[in-house]
């Protein structure tokens, strides 16, 4: 179809009429649709037609079609912004909006107690030369237990229930979740020469009827040292400026004499009762024994500094194994540890 230019200044003024007749978006939207559609909106439909024009009109027509176009389109915005303006002035016209009340804050969130503790226990253990890995929570039973000298067998197995992932490999169960992070000593020798100083943080799970106590997610800090001349001094050393570093400086410490397969002579660390000083009162923290334990620990078994590749004439080791949600308990005076993992905003808000 092709046009005049007397005719462009109809189809402004019809336009623009119909334009200032549009009330409300869905009536701009089909005015645009009639006038702009890309496909059959009028003043498209004459851009096209354009071609079928004289030649010598042709140009002059094309610019002015392409004018109106242009108006159209702003007439359009501009409509378009002066209802979005009416209708936030009219918002805040309304009593049931009062737009200079202030914001609603943002709650912060924290860290949860368990990754702070964790967090305070690497920086102790950073701090004396220890660097940190992390190793799989998904993982082969023969890490987590043939090669800490826990074989099938063993009635140490039982200290850990597991939870196993129930895939065959040649007909037998091998893939589980850590128990412990311990098998991480293994994986850490298998990678590194010696000296060995690292400590291996992370999460563990057990098949554990839960109680104030047990939990069956529960996170460790594992640490190993090994190089000539480590000596059993060196653990004490090493988890006594632990100790003091986390519970106060004027912590003391004792060992008892403890079995893991791992280790050989193995201990379980206890520090003084903060609580009750020990004045042998039925103090619920260390059952009036004056003494909290905290930790295992112990020299690396011969027979894993071995099997690693290492000479165990020339290397020796320590290891330890930290509960952290224990840690936390005893810092925070938390009975239950239950509460860590309940997700109860009331509990975790107060650290
Ligand atoms: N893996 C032990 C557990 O989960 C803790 C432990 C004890 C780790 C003694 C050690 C250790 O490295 O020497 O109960």
């Amino acid at each position: 179809m092709s046009t005049t230019e007397a005719e462009v200044d109809s189809l402004r003024a019809e336009a623009l009429e119909a334009l200032a007749r549009a009330d409300g978006e869905a009536e701009r939207e089909a005015w645009r649709a009639d006038w702009l559609g890309r496909k059959d909106g009028r003043l498209t439909l004459r851009l096209r037609g354009l071609k079928d024009a004289p030649a010598e009109q042709r140009a002059a027509l094309g610019k002015s079609l392409n004018q109106l176009k242009t108006t159209l389109e702003s007439e359009l915005e501009e409509r378009r912004e002066s209802a979005r303006a009416d209708a936030l002035a009219a918002l805040s016209a309304d009593d049931a909006l009062d737009v200079s009340l202030p914001g609603r804050p943002q709650s912060l969130g924290r860290l949860h107690p368990v990754t702070q503790t964790m967090n305070d226990c690497i920086e102790a253990f950073a701090e004396m030369g220890f660097r940190v890995f992390e190793g799989p929570e998904v993982e082969w039973s023969r890490y987590n237990f043939d090669a800490v000298r826990i074989p099938d067998d063993h009635p140490a197995r039982d200290m850990w229930d597991t939870i196993w992932i129930d895939t065959l490999i040649e007909g037998e169960r091998q893939i589980l979740l850590r128990t412990h992070t311990s098998p991480n000593q293994i994986r850490v020798m298998e990678q590194s020469e010696p000296p060995v100083r690292v400590i291996v943080p992370g999460k563990c799970y057990r098949q554990e009827a839960t109680d104030a106590t047990h939990e069956w997610m529960l996170t460790q800090i594992e640490g190993l040292a090994v190089d000539e001349g480590v000596r059993m001094s060196d653990l004490k050393g090493t988890l006594y400026a632990f100790a003091r570093r986390l519970f106060g400086e004027d912590r003391q410490i004792i060992f008892h004499h403890s079995y893991f397969p791992f280790v050989e002579p193995g201990v379980e660390m206890a520090i003084d009762c903060f609580l009750c000083r020990a004045d042998g009162s039925d103090c619920r923290t260390c059952h009036g024994t004056g003494w909290i334990e905290i930790l295992g620990a112990g020299m690396v078994h011969p027979e894993i500094i071995e099997n690693a590749g290492y000479d165990s004439s020339k290397y020796t080791g320590f290891a330890f194994g930290v509960g952290i949600e224990r840690v936390a308990m005893l810092r925070w005076g938390i009975e239950d540890i239950r509460h860590f993992y309940q997700n109860d905003l009331r509990f975790l808000r107060q650290f």
